[in-house]
């Protein structure tokens, strides 16, 4: 069956993994990649894609309702999956306003539009809103224990308080005007095409740099880290099989401490570019904590592997590996964000 589905943040890491694999794996739908290209945007990102005649982008900020209902009126969306955001926690800590507009109000203007387009129908048949989220909105775990998608919303940074807000309002949507909804809540991804100023990407550039490798606080912080193109999947799976008004944890039930996994990517890194062994460790170096940092986090998957058959298709060890050796083979991606016109967010970061 033909859909046009409108992806938001396709430009993004996640959003175009995502386009790519609708793109390429429903010829028969019509997919609109609507991203405003911040300095977390890029097209180099789409670039393989970017001919399909099933592709089309558009540039447009979701904080302009207007603009969006044009291109709503324009394209007559079936569905629209939604990853437009600011994502980097340290970010909202110095900027926490940024989070409040994009993730909350662009959150809003985007189920507005679904809203006033869907609703001229007068029904909703065949229409849905699929908002990704993260786990972050469920706060910090102790050493033991998983977050279920029953857990209480308890988000400590400003980035995890505007997601989570933002999910509270799709859910009020869902509630107070029947529009249909699906969220799914994932786990930290990682894979090709990361900004790097997120752990692995940042850590893997820094390597390669032979720049200093910052772990926060005593680096036994703990992650549930996914291969992003295993979020791609489980996003295909919820968005087309989920039940209305539902939610999914995503995750790969891969738990790291920080220091583990900054260990294993500097042995990955020395033996992929024939340093000798132990060279890069060197490299790491423990800074101030992150303020409000939250101890760990560890999503039980087990409702979207028994209701909808997915589950990840790498082990961490292979999707890190074939990470490290898309870094490797794409210097230039890496080098023009590190330089240029993203020179100045790059530099902006938290503790450095
Ligand atoms: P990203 O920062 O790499 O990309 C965000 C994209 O959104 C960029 O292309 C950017 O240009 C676009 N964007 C930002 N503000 C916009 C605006 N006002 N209007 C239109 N476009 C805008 O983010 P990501 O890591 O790919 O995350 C995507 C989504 O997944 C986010 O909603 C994030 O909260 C969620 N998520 C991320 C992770 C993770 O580990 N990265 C985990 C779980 C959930
Ligand atoms: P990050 O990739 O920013 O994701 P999130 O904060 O959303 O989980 O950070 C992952 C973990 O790595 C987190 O515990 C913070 C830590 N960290 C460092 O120790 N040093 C760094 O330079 C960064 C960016 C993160």
């Amino acid at each position: 069956m033909s859909k046009t589905i409108i992806i938001t943040g396709g430009a993004g890491f996640i959003g175009s993994h995502l386009v790519r694999l609708f793109v390429n794996k429903y010829p028969q739908y019509t997919i609109i990649n609507l991203d405003a290209l911040t300095y977390a945007g890029n097209l180099e990102n789409t670039r393989d894609i970017e001919e399909k005649s099933n592709y089309i982008f558009e540039k447009a900020n979701i904080l302009d309702a207007p603009q969006l209902e044009k291109i709503f009126s324009k394209y007559n969306p079936d569905g629209v999956i939604h990853l437009a955001a600011e994502s980097h926690v340290d970010r909202s800590i110095l900027s926490p306003l940024d989070f409040v507009y994009t993730n909350v109000i662009g959150t809003v203007n985007l189920l507005n539009a679904c809203k006033t387009l869907w609703g001229q129908s007068g029904n909703y048949e065949g229409k849905r809103f699929y908002h990704v989220s993260t786990d972050e909105v469920y706060g910090a775990l102790g050493d033991t224990g998983f977050f279920t998608e029953s857990t209480k919303y308890d988000p400590h940074s400003p980035y995890s308080a505007s997601k989570a807000s933002s999910d509270h309002f799709v859910r009020a949507y869902h509630d107070t005007y029947g529009l249909p909804i699906v969220i799914s809540n994932c786990s930290n991804n990682y894979g090709p095409n990361h900004f790097p100023e997120k752990l692995i990407p940042l850590f893997i550039n820094n390597c390669l740099n032979k720049k200093p490798l910052p772990v926060y606080g005593d680096g036994l912080y703990t992650r549930d880290w996914l291969f992003v193109k295993d979020h791609a999947t489980a996003i295909d799976a919820a968005f087309h099989h989920g039940k209305n008004g539902d939610t999914y944890n995503i995750g790969g039930f891969n738990e790291w401490r920080n220091i583990d996994l900054v260990k294993l990517l500097c042995k990955l890194v020395d033996e992929k570019s024939g340093r000798p062994a132990g060279e890069s460790e060197q490299l790491i170096t423990y800074v101030k904590d992150r303020p409000g940092h939250d101890r760990r986090y560890a999503i039980d998957a087990s409702k979207i592997n028994k209701e909808l058959g997915w589950k990840p298709s790498v082990t961490f060890e292979e999707g890190l590996s074939q990470t490290i050796d898309w870094y490797l083979a794409n210097t230039e991606w890496l080098n023009h964000i590190v330089s240029g016109e993203y020179q100045a967010y790059y530099s902006l970061q938290y503790n450095r």
